[in-house]
């Protein structure tokens, strides 16, 4: 009998208790995977995970990962042998990405191909099944706007277009698709028809995956939404001397003689990315001070490379510890994230004894690893990976300016002036509002403005009929209906519908409309727009209606995602693992980003008087005004959810 054929012996009790859809690939699975399944399966048969305890919630979601790092990592175009770059030729990030990856020089550069969680699922025959603008219309248009109360402000709202700028974007067509509402929602729809660039399909060589799309961005956590993604727009932004990138003399992002932002990206741009474009500079610039001072030989290049390592890495740590954290506030989370930078035992362990290499990123977390890990697949970020993070919700319809210059009020509260509509804020208007606005009271603003829900119903109306921009930030001639080209956008890439999404991501798929919600509203409306056929739910559209955790601002199924993508960009990268030492980054580099726990750390280093004067929350992406976080006198790990 073959060790296969024993396996499956093995496993047959369980086929009876494992969901059908899962039964072939638990067949593939090596023996420690399908034990790990079955517990992850178990677990979400009983929808427990985020109800257990902080420490077993934990174990769940390793598990999880590991599976999805097995399962759910797939190369789109072909893996280059034989070639090695040396690590030590290139000590620092590139302006293209490339070189990260000793063995695959391409690997996560410009105009690399976007990878896969799951494989594609053609929906070329069914692209307008059923019709986006009937979708948008019907499923997603804002009706009132639902806010996320106070956990989630727009500073929050702006970080992650800021990371979406920083990782992604696909290359276009020259071709032009033309969409049309039909009769039944024409009048309710701001554009009758409009038209928009295809995505460009490119060939990759392989047969498996035959075509793909090509990422404009580097997908590396590499700051390029400040340096760019190439050596071209690096030029533009860096100033050549001491190191330092072009800055305003207002700390905001310079603008050339025909008034065009100089900046690492300046493409569908508003006035909440161009802030912290501008902040981060900002930052960028103080560690050249920094260096300089401690390291007076260091020449402009080397304070450049050394300063673009901190910043990134200063980014990424927000984004891990303190972002997500806001995001998906759960101490299983809280744990969970700061595992992700520090590990299990945590950051005073790290620092006192250094990163411990055993059990990879277990103990000391993925940062410092003493080697990339990207198990097995080239890094890239991935078309799934895009669908998440499809979150225009967030953005409200206005924005709603503080005067600062008043005593704040209770909670440090402040009071309104004025509100701007958005669509004042996108583009060139945007810039200039932000120039008359000013940095101090643009960012108390928003830190003081709670932004959109993740739900059905809350699309700004205003992005249905919206002037989108090309790569070098100049208007487009035709509007485009944001909400019906999403989903359009996903059928056209191949990325599965909803219910394929969870079967990819091992999660039991939905079998009636009440699996996904209680609303009953929301259940009628996706029968009629679906035929009632959950398998052709939208994946965009699920991940609105889904019911969400208590605490989580985004759906458990685009968590999972999240899972594996979040841990993948710092495990895979050499920067923040086998190069994330003193011999890089430099001593007072490495201390740097270690001292660094949030956005209120880089705000008071920059702004002294804005955290004591007007943030009352402990975070600064909760909205301002918020109470702090208690003290819980029980250790995280032993704490138990209160749902
Ligand atoms: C005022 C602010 C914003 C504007 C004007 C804007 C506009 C746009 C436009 C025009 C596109 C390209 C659509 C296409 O041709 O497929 C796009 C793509 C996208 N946006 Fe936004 N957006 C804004 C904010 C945000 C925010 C807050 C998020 C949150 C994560 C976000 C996430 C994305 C993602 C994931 C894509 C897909 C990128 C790709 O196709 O590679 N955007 N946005």
């Amino acid at each position: 009998m073959s060790l296969i054929m024993l396996k499956n012996l093995l496993l047959s009790p369980f086929l009876s208790f494992i969901h059908k859809d899962f039964h072939e690939i638990v067949k593939r699975m090596t023996l420690v995977d399908k034990f790990l399944f079955l517990i992850v399966h178990f677990v979400d048969k009983l929808n427990l995970w985020h109800r257990l305890p902080v420490f077993f919630g934990l174990l769940y979601l390793g598990a999880r990962r590991r599976l999805h790092q097995q399962y759910n990592l797939i190369n789109v175009g072909r893996t280059p042998t034989g070639v090695r770059s040396n690590p030590a030729d290139f000590p620092y990030r590139t302006a293209d990405g490339k070189y990260n990856d000793p063995f695959n020089e391409g690997a996560g550069s410009e105009f690399s191909f976007f990878g896969r969680n799951m494989m594609p699922v053609d929906q070329h025959e069914k692209l307008k099944k059923p019709d986006p603008m009937v979708v948008a219309t019907k499923l997603l248009a804002r009706r009132k706007f639902v806010d996320t109360g106070k956990q989630f402000n727009m500073i929050a709202a702006s970080w992650i277009q800021f990371m979406v700028h920083d990782w992604i974007d696909h290359l276009e067509d020259t071709q032009q698709i033309e969409l049309r509402a039909p009769k039944e929602v024409a009048s309710e729809c701001p554009l009758k028809s409009f038209k928009f660039n295809k995505t460009k399909e490119t060939p990759t060589g392989f047969y498996e995956i035959k075509t793909g799309h090509l990422n404009m961005r580097t997908p590396w956590w590499d700051g390029s939404v400040i340096y760019g993604s190439n050596a071209e727009v690096l030029e533009k932004v860096r100033t050549f001397k001491d190191g330092k990138l072009k800055l305003s003399k207002n700390g905001l992002i310079q603008q050339d003689e025909n008034g065009k932002i100089i900046s690492g990206d300046v493409r569908n741009t508003w006035a909440g990315l161009l802030l912290l474009q501008a902040l981060f500079v900002q930052e960028h610039n103080v560690v050249c001070d920094v260096f300089k001072k401690e390291y007076p030989e260091l020449e402009d290049e080397d304070l450049y490379r050394h300063a673009r390592l901190v910043t990134s890495a200063v980014i990424a740590k927000v984004h891990t510890i303190d972002w997500t954290v806001e995001l998906l506030k759960t101490d299983t989370m809280l744990a969970g994230m700061r595992a992700n930078w520090y590990g299990l035992l945590g950051k005073k362990f790290k620092d006192t004894f250094g990163h411990v290499n055993v059990g990879g990123s277990v103990f000391s977390g993925f940062v410092g690893m003493k080697k990339p890990e990207n198990h097995g697949v080239p890094y890239s970020l991935t078309e799934e990976f895009v669908t998440v993070y499809r979150m225009h919700q967030l953005l409200p319809d206005k924005l709603q300016l503080r005067n600062i210059d008043v005593t704040p009020g209770p909670n440090k509260s402040l009071p309104l002036t004025n509100e701007i509509p958005m669509e004042e804020l996108i583009g060139g208007k945007g810039k200039e509002n932000l120039s008359r606005i000013g940095f101090t009271k643009q960012m108390v603003s928003m830190g003081h403005q709670a932004c959109g829900a993740l739900d059905l119903w809350n699309y700004p109306v205003w992005m249905r009929d919206l002037v989108a921009q090309d790569v070098d930030g100049n208007d487009r001639q035709d509007h485009i209906d944001l909400a019906s080209l999403e989903i359009y956008r996903d059928r056209e890439r191949s990325v599965p519908r909803y219910n394929d999404f969870r079967r990819g991501m091992l999660q039991i798929p939905i079998s009636k409309w009440e699996d996904l919600t209680d609303n009953e509203e929301a259940i009628e409306t996706l029968r009629e727009v679906y035929d009632d056929d959950v398998e052709e739910l939208d994946l965009l559209v699920g991940l609105m209606a889904e019911k969400k955790i208590e605490g989580f601002a985004i759906s458990e199924t685009a968590f999972f995602l999240f899972l594996v993508m979040a841990a993948r960009r710092l495990e895979a990268d050499r920067f923040f693992t086998s190069n994330y030492n003193e011999e890089t980054y430099t001593k007072k580099g490495l201390e740097w980003v270690n001292t660094t726990e949030s956005l209120k750390d880089v705000l008071n280093r920059h702004y002294p008087e804005m955290a004591e004067k007007w943030i009352n929350s402990s975070s600064a992406f909760s909205v301002w005004d918020s109470s702090p976080e208690p003290h819980n006198p029980i250790p995280l790990y032993f704490r138990v959810p209160k749902q």
